[in-house]
C-alpha cells in the first residue's frame, strides 16, 4: 500500500466539467473528463485521507473507492457544495474546469424554433471559486489550483502561471502544458508545482495517479511543517 501521510487529514477535491442550463434540456459545456480530479480523490484516499469528491460532468468514471461523492451541474451549483465541504478541512484542490460565464436567464421550459433567428446568447460572468475559497481559506489549510497554459514555450506557460497563482493566492498551482494532444480527454498529464513560497517542482509526463501523488506529495509537507 501507499504511505499514510495523509491519516487523520480531510480533503476535498472538485472535478469535471460544469454544466450551465440553458433550458430544461440545454447546456452549455465543456470537455473535461474528470479524470484528473478522480484520480486526486482516488490516491488521497489510499493516502488516508478522508475524501470529499465534488463532481461536475465526467466522463463515465467509477466512484473513487472510499470517497464521498457530491454530485453537482453548475458552477452555481459547484460553489455551494464547495463552501460546505471544505469547512474543517486541511485541504482543497480546484480541478473542476469551472465554466467562466453562463447564460443570464434559465427559460423556465424548452426554447422553441419560431422561424425567424434567435436573439444573441446573453451570458454573465461565473464567480471565481478558486478565489472564494482563498479568501475564505481556515488557518492552515491549503488551496491547490489549476491552471491549463498553453504558450508557445515552456517559459510562458511558467510565466503565466506565476502570474495566476499570485492572482488567485492559492498556496499551489498546477499548471498543465496544453496542446499537442496534451491534458484534455487523455490519461496521461505532465507540467509544474508552482508553490507560493516560489518553490518549482517540474511534473514529468505520466499518469494522472503519479501527478496526483506529486500534488498529494506537496501538500503533506505543508500540512506537517504548519
Ligand atoms: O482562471 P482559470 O480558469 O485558468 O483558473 C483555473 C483554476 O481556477 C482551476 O483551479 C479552476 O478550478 C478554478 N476556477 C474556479 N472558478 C472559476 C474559474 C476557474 O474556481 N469560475
Amino acid at each position: 500500500g501507499l504511505p499514510q501521510d495523509l491519516a487523520g487529514r480531510r480533503v476535498v477535491v472538485s472535478a469535471g466539467g460544469t454544466r450551465e442550463p440553458l433550458d430544461p434540456v440545454r447546456f452549455l459545456g465543456n470537455r473535461s473528463s474528470g479524470r484528473q480530479g478522480y484520480a486526486l480523490a482516488a490516491v488521497a484516499a489510499q493516502r488516508g485521507a478522508a475524501v470529499t469528491l465534488v463532481a461536475a460532468h465526467t466522463a463515465d468514471l467509477a466512484d473513487p473507492a472510499a470517497v464521498e461523492v457530491v454530485r453537482v451541474g453548475s458552477a452555481l451549483e459547484l460553489r455551494d457544495a464547495m463552501h460546505a465541504a471544505v469547512k474543517g478541512a486541511d485541504a482543497v484542490v480546484m480541478a473542476a474546469a469551472v465554466a467562466d460565464f453562463r447564460p443570464v436567464s434559465l427559460a423556465g421550459h424548452k426554447i422553441k424554433k419560431t422561424g425567424s433567428d434567435p436573439e444573441p446568447l446573453a451570458l454573465t460572468t461565473n464567480p471565481d471559486i478558486l478565489v472564494e475559497l482563498v479568501g475564505a481559506r481556515e488557518p492552515g489549510q491549503i488551496v491547490v489550483g489549476f491552471a491549463a497554459e498553453t504558450g508557445d514555450d515552456t517559459g510562458d506557460a511558467l510565466h503565466h502561471g506565476r502570474q495566476k497563482l499570485a492572482r488567485k493566492g492559492c498556496d499551489l498551482l498546477v499548471v498543465n502544458a496544453v496542446g499537442d494532444g496534451m491534458a484534455f480527454e487523455v490519461p496521461e498529464n505532465a507540467g509544474w508545482l508552482l508553490a507560493a513560497d516560489g518553490s518549482e517542482t517540474v511534473l514529468p509526463h505520466g499518469s494522472k495517479a503519479l501527478l496526483a501523488s506529486r500534488v498529494w506529495d506537496a501538500v503533506a509537507a505543508r500540512l506537517r511543517d504548519r
